[in-house]
């Protein structure tokens, strides 16, 4: 066992942990997490994208050791009580979802893909989700939901003065 320290969406966490456990399942089966989930194990999908320092990450691909000293955010610690994240709500207002089981790590992978990239075009869109896979394939109004979070994320920034 290994002692490792992180924060996961603002609480800190001191875990002992098997050198060889996946820092999906930390957060899914220690820390209840349950909102990351996991599509394939295999770091194909990106359903179980999360931040790991302010970076998009697989959590299937990452061992949770290599989290140690870490602060990670999941899909949970998004919103601002109950306030939604702008991006959530855009793929909430564009009906960006049909099963549901992609979006979380949609959502992760979009709002760090602004961080590069504040005003990107669809086709940027596109490139940069391309590590996320929807089986049920909404594609089209996912595009849509991240041009209106990128807008929504500028308004908030502009009227923040940030
Ligand atoms: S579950 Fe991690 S990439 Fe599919
Ligand atoms: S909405 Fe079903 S996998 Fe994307």
């Amino acid at each position: 066992m290994t002692r490792i320290n992180l924060t996961v969406d603002g609480v800190k966490y001191e875990e002992d942990v098997e050198p060889r456990l996946l820092l999906v399942h930390l957060l899914r089966d220690r820390l209840g997490k349950t909102g990351t989930p996991i599509g394939c194990d295999t770091g194909n999908c990106g359903a179980c994208t999360v931040m790991l320092d302010g970076r998009s990450a697989k959590s299937c691909s990452v061992l949770a050791v290599q989290s140690d000293g870490c602060d990670v955010l999941t899909v949970e610690g998004l919103a601002e009580g109950e306030r939604w994240h702008p991006m959530q709500r855009a793929f909430h207002e564009e009906h960006a979802l049909q099963c549901g089981y992609c979006t979380p790590g949609m959502i992760m992978a979009a709002i760090d893909l602004l961080k590069d990239d504040p005003d990107p075009s669809d086709e940027a869109i596109r490139d940069g989700l391309e590590g996320n896979l929807c089986r049920c394939t909404g594609y089209c109004n996912i595009v849509r939901a991240v041009r209106r979070g990128a807008q929504s994320m500028s308004d908030q920034e502009a009227v923040s003065g940030r």
